[in-house]
């Protein structure tokens, strides 16, 4: 029986040259379909946010929220694979649930754990007191996923733009990779920089690097599953759809709705002693 995958685990699938598949799931149906598809991982991502929530960001989403998303999905991988054989799962930390201490932080991920079939989280940013969370949660027993480069939870400071773009902030982006590698990161996703930097931070960790419009040379790559089914009406450039899932669905509902009223059937026949009953209100 093959042995499921443990956050310690993807660093000896980089040494052995084995690519690695993370798929975003943010409920029981898309955690069966990531799961039977394959994936290595699947990540609950803050995305979910924007794609399933309906927010303009990725800033509102809650803890709870997360937890509740998490927990679904965890069903839904179980669903599919034999006791013990689920893909790795992880949780984002969302917005403000570690920026404000590592006490937070702990609080926060150890409720991931707990509360949640996730084996690991996954925060954004590399700065100094995002390091010190993130060595504390290391020390605490909490695997650690890391995220630079293009960083949702920043939009208002970056925008969705791509980073890396010269050479200064390519070298910023270079110390933040091995920093959070020396901090104890497992893996780091690196989303939206050039595909050069890219190839580089693959060559130079030995952290693998999981990238998102950041080349084909990372160690492993993740898509938000919304994004490659289709269905999402803001569909990023670096990461094209691989059907167009948004239209087939509304043509197919399309055409179930458009396929009623049924031909005219015979009224039942009204009972002749009630008095008529006045018509429910309808929402
Ligand atoms: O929230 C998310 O789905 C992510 C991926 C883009 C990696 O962080």
């Amino acid at each position: 029986m093959p042995v499921p995958l443990r956050p310690a685990d993807l660093a000896s699938r980089k040494l052995a040259g084995l690519p690695i598949t993370v798929l975003t799931a943010w409920d029981s149906l898309s955690g069966a379909l990531v799961a039977e598809a394959g994936a290595d991982a699947v990540l609950v991502g803050d995305s979910l946010a924007m794609t399933v929530l309906g927010h303009a960001t990725t800033l509102p989403v809650t803890l709870e929220e997360m937890l509740h998303h998490t927990r679904a999905t965890g069903r839904g991988l179980a669903s599919v694979c034999s006791p013990g054989q689920e893909p790795l799962l992880i949780c984002d930390l969302p917005f403000l649930s570690y920026q404000c201490s590592a006490d937070a932080a702990v609080a926060a991920a150890g409720r991931v754990l707990k509360e949640t079939p996730a084996a690991a989280v996954k925060l954004e940013g590399a700065e100094p007191e995002t390091l010190a969370v993130i060595d504390r949660l290391v020390r605490s027993g909490i695997p650690v996923m890391g995220h630079i480069g293009l960083t949702p939870q920043s939009v208002h400071q970056l925008g969705y733009r791509r980073q890396g773009n010269d050479d200064v902030s390519r070298e910023k982006l270079r110390r933040q990779a091995l920093a959070l590698q020396v901090a104890g990161c497992f893996a780091l996703v690196l989303e939206h920089v050039p595909p050069e930097l890219g190839a580089d931070l693959q060559r130079t960790l030995a952290l693998p690097v999981i990238g998102i419009g950041a080349g084909e040379a990372c160690d492993g790559q993740v898509r938000v599953t919304a994004d490659l089914l289709g269905l999402t009406s803001r569909q990023p450039p670096f990461s094209p759809p691989l059907l167009p899932g948004r239209a087939l669905a509304l043509e197919a509902l399309r055409s179930w709705v458009g396929s009623w009223p049924q031909p005219a059937q015979a009224p039942p026949a009204a009972p002749a002693t009630r008095p008529a009953t006045p018509a429910a209100p309808h929402c």
